[in-house]
């Protein structure tokens, strides 16, 4: 396989054309029928992608890790604690260093006003692809399985109602990374995307306002709402999750008075059941059973959450098969 994208970085699919995006599903496509038939794909033999993780993950690390495997090459997993990063040395010397001993670097650095500036800094030194495995405002590989996901279910994606709905938490105060990729991502393939949640957890009027402009440019439909029954209504996919309130408040404490306001938003039965028949439900994960959702939700019969977990290990690999290349 060549590498079609070599040293492009992906911090935001913003900075993806659609041709370059529906290229990284078909090679995701492809490696997924590969991977499931056994047919090897060892396309980055002798490559090395460091994965530097400032917070904790089971899908993004694992999918990185095992599918740089899969394609013959090596992963090395970088707890930033224990680099000299935690005693202050800078992205520029971090990024030039790693771009010398290897062929991509993969970053998760989630501090709210802190991971996406880091990564730029390290794009602008590495002489290698950057990879953002998630940071205060993108989360690029969720969003390519999420998309991944949604066309497998529904081939045309035009005017499909897809809501993505916040929901009570308490387990941490979670980035908005996963819902702004999603509401710039999505109406760029005509959806019809309804953003819900109730005062106080807003997501950046520049992202906002980008969301309608993409949506304008194809086709698609944005708009906001407060009412979180109107986002069930008649939807063929509904993505009710948490994020924090990063926008009007950068506490970093969990629960405040504004979080338990709102514990009545969680996804039910009974939300299920204004949205169409066929309605899927999605989740990044990891979920906060209980409380984001009811048991009875996510392990029911509209859940497609395994797969779009599944869906990380191919568009992963996919990222890292079209932007790895020789030195
Ligand atoms: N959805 C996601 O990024 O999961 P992890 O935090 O486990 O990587």
């Amino acid at each position: 396989m060549k590498p079609l994208f070599k040293g492009k970085h992906l911090i935001t699919l913003e900075e993806w054309t659609k041709p370059e995006i529906d290229t990284l599903l078909a090679v995701s496509n492809e490696l997924k029928h590969d991977f499931l038939t056994n047919k090897p794909t060892r396309y980055l033999e002798n490559k090395v992608a460091f994965l530097m993780f400032f917070e904790q993950s089971t899908r993004t690390r694992n999918s990185m890790e095992a599918g740089i495997a899969h394609l013959g090459g090596t992963g090395i997993f970088l707890d930033t604690s224990k680099m000299q990063i935690a005693h202050g040395e800078s992205a520029k010397d971090t990024a030039m260093i790693l771009s010398s001993y290897g062929h991509a670097i993969a970053c998760r650095n989630c501090f709210w006003q802190v991971g996406n500036r880091y990564l730029r800094e390290m794009a602008e030194h590495s002489t290698v692809p950057i990879m953002n495995l998630q940071c205060d405002l993108y989360h690029p590989m969720q969003g390519l399985a999420d998309l991944m996901t949604i066309q497998e279910v529904y081939p045309t994606t035009e005017h499909l109602k897809v809501s993505i709905i916040w929901a009570y938490a308490t387990t941490h105060k979670k980035p908005i990374s996963v819902p702004l990729t999603q509401i710039l991502l999505f109406p760029r393939y005509g959806m019809d995307v309804t953003l819900a949640y109730p005062e106080g957890y807003d997501l950046p009027d520049w992202a906002i306002q980008k969301a309608k402009e993409n949506a304008l440019a194809n086709h698609g439909s944005f708009r906001i709402t407060h009412q979180m029954e109107e986002a069930y209504c008649d939807a063929d996919v509904v993505i009710p999750k948490n994020w924090g309130s990063w926008v009007t408040n950068d506490s970093t404490a969990v629960v405040d008075d504004l979080l338990q306001q709102y514990q009545s938003w969680k996804c039910t039965e009974s939300m299920m059941a204004l949205a169409k028949p066929t309605v899927r439900y999605m989740h990044a994960l990891p979920a906060d059973r209980g409380n984001e959702v009811e048991d009875s939700v996510i392990d029911g019969k509209h859940s497609i959450i395994y797969q779009e977990a599944e869906n990380r290990l191919h568009t992963a690999k996919a990222v890292m098969a079209l932007t790895i290349g020789d030195k």
